[in-house]
């Protein structure tokens, strides 16, 4: 681990000037049963990247049986339920293992083979993460499905990747919500041909419908599965999951990663990042409030802590329920010493004023996190002082799906930190910034897109079914560059600072949403004719959803349409994807070859009608004074 500034700074150079030396001592650590031939083979145009080639093992054997001699008693996870007087659950090393491979039995009782992709569509609780390692452990792919997707998001993913077996649950608590999962995939499943068994964990005991050919309950065949289920032989360039994403283009793409370089990584960030104490004597623990369906909960819950051996909290409820004071109180119950959460949970629950910190000691925390989308300079200074008691480094975590683990941060007090600012690349990240035409931008104090010059393990190696299309969104803007898709800016000492999404994406409460996912949705209600969507500034979910749609003139009263299109947005995305406004438009500012002008739309949303730039070459100007007159 690294432990001070100028350490950082060696590693940092022998993982540019050497890379493959770099990453191979580092993968060393690791269990495997063969060891790899070449540690990397890559060029960017196909792109074709692998790692550790030809290395053979599995990463549940690193994440949980290498850890069994020290740390079989040793906390795995704590769960904390939803309901703030419910029970709450402490899985060990032991008790991991012997869940995963239950259920990795079960599995491959329902024929589940190496290669087949399974679908886990379940709540935060700890048999959604033994889901994932019972895949890994038999070689299965998993593809999390974040479970408050509607049933046709859910249908859409599932087809995409030929599903053979959903993992779910009866239902799911959230704050005071009872969400009834299964009926969500009973839906999505009239679609899904390729599906052969649901298997269900009875989690809320919520009257369900069972199919009998098809429907398994986990309580009865999982508890009674041998707990020795032999870990398959996996290559490292053997898919370990795919994970869907939304990108510029409607469809959700599936981000494929592999085992090896994807365990390395994890596990490497996850130590380097965090600084936590990892012998066996160390009370530390870490809490990662992501939910597993993200990227963020993959990494940094599931794989990452594991792969380590670490100890942390898997909380199924919201930060509100049932009160805006949950999150300190489950850090003050459980003594959690490493805190990892997001700019717009901290945003939502400074809003609610200290009275729901002040009961709380926060004590036991050494470490704050970030993730997901840019800190604001104010929510960073109230998590500093309100929670980090201004004595706990914060560490802004920049990193993507695609990326797979964190790519810009700090390390929790070993280097400098600085509001708003990601701050250093991590050993083996070589960040570059270019303009518009790809040129780079060198120097200190300059702006631009950011892309990275070199591979690094845990990066995409393709997207599911459609490799063009890998190469298309990331590869191909900037020729020889991975593009992701993000402004940047760094400063006179070097330190990079995110400014958002500089692509069609948007980025609500932490979560991407890509703007021609939202317009599709919102186009299949029978009125409307046409749709724009762009993000605006949010106080509390960093952007909103600004919606402008164009419908008939004899459309009925335009309130109920604004209610019916959330209702059709949140059947076919779900929730998280309906529109904060909607302005009802009788045209879109197109230029004369039909494109849609977004910068113009953009600035209205933003409230900034000031300087719209030239729009004298739209096909018709006027519509821009309607546009800027009717701003909600
Ligand atoms: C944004 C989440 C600023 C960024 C791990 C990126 C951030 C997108 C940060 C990826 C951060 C994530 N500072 N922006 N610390 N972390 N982002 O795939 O725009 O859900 O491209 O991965 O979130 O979102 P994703």
């Amino acid at each position: 681990m690294i432990t001070t500034f100028e350490q950082y700074k060696e590693e940092y150079k022998k993982s540019v000037e050497n890379p493959e030396a770099f990453w191979d001592t580092i993968a060393k650590q690791f269990t495997w049963k063969q060891p790899w031939t070449k540690t990397l083979d890559w060029n960017f145009e196909g792109p074709d990247v692998k790692w550790f080639i030809h290395g053979k093992f599995n990463i549940t054997e690193n994440a949980i049986d290498r850890h069994l001699p020290a740390k079989a008693n040793q906390t795995a996870f704590i769960w904390e339920p939803n309901a703030v007087d419910g029970t709450n659950r402490v899985i060990t090393y032991q008790n991991l293992h012997d869940e995963v491979c239950k259920l990795a039995n079960t599995l491959k009782s329902l024929n589940v083979k190496k290669g087949d992709r399974v679908c886990i569509y379940m709540p935060m609780i700890p048999e959604a993460v033994f889901a994932m390692l019972a895949c890994a452990r038999i070689g299965a792919v998993h593809s999390v499905v974040f479970a408050g997707f509607s049933s046709s998001a859910l249908a859409g993913r599932i087809q995409d990747s030929d599903c053979k077996v959903v993992l779910t649950t009866d239902g799911a608590y959230r704050g005071v919500k009872d969400i009834p999962i299964k009926t969500v995939v009973d839906e999505a499943l009239e679609t899904c041909a390729s599906v052969e068994k649901v298997v269900i964990y009875k989690h809320t005991n919520t009257p369900i419908t069972i199919n009998s050919e098809r429907d398994v309950i986990w309580q009865d065949v999982v508890p009674q599965a041998s707990s020795i289920c032999e870990a398959e032989l996996m290559d490292s360039e053997d898919i370990l999951f795919i994970l869907y994403t939304s990108g510029s283009t409607g469809k959700p793409k599936g981000v494929v990663h592999t085992c090896g370089g994807y365990m390395v990584y994890t596990c490497y960030t996850f130590q380097n990042v965090f600084q936590m104490n990892l012998n066996t004597t160390s009370k530390d623990l870490f809490w990662c409030t992501a939910d597993v369906g993200w990227i963020t909960g993959h990494s940094y819950i599931a794989y990452g802590p594991l792969l380590a051996g670490a100890s942390s909290v898997i909380f199924e409820g919201v930060p509100t329920f049932p009160d805006a004071g949950r999150f300190w109180k489950v850090i003050d119950k459980y003594q959690v010493t490493h805190f990892y959460t997001a700019p717009t949970a901290i945003r939502a629950l400074e809003a609610v004023g200290l009275d729901f910190v002040k009961p709380y000691k926060l004590d036991s925390l050494k470490v704050l996190g970030s993730v997901g989308e840019p800190i604001n300079e104010e929510a960073w200074q109230w998590y500093h002082k309100n929670i980090g008691k201004e004595k706990c480094p914060i560490v802004d975590t920049w990193w993507q799906t695609e990326t797979g683990g964190i790519l810009i941060s700090a390390l929790a007090g070993v280097t400098p930190t600085k509001p708003s600012f990601a701050t250093l690349p991590m050993p083996g990240v070589q960040p570059l910034l270019v303009d518009e035409k790809g040129n780079e931008i060198s120097g200190n104090n300059v702006e631009g897109n950011l892309c990275i010059k070199f591979p690094w393990p845990s990066m995409i190696r393709t997207t599911y079914g459609d490799h063009d299309r890998c190469k298309k969104e990331y590869f191909s803007t900037y020729p020889g560059l991975y593009f992701t898709g993000d402004g940047c800016r760094r400063d006179e000492n070097g330190f990079y600072r995110i400014t958002g999404r500089v692509d069609d994406v948007m980025n609500i409460s932490g979560h991407r949403i890509g703007t021609a996912e939202v317009e599709s949705a919102i186009n299949t209600h029978n009125d409307v004719v046409e749709s724009a969507v762009v993000g605006y500034p949010h106080d509390i979910k960093g952007q909103g959803i600004y919606a402008y749609v164009i419908v008939p003139s004899t459309t009925k009263d335009h309130d109920i349409l604004r209610k019916e299109i959330i209702a059709e947005v949140n059947k076919i995305i779900g929730p998280i994807a309906k529109p904060d406004k909607i302005q009802i438009v009788s045209g879109l500012p197109k230029t004369r070859s039909g494109k849609i002008m977004r910068r113009i739309l953009r600035k209205v949303a933003e409230g900034d009608v000031s300087n719209l730039g030239d729009t004298s070459t739209l096909l018709d100007p006027g519509i821009v004074d309607e546009i800027v007159k009717g701003k909600l």
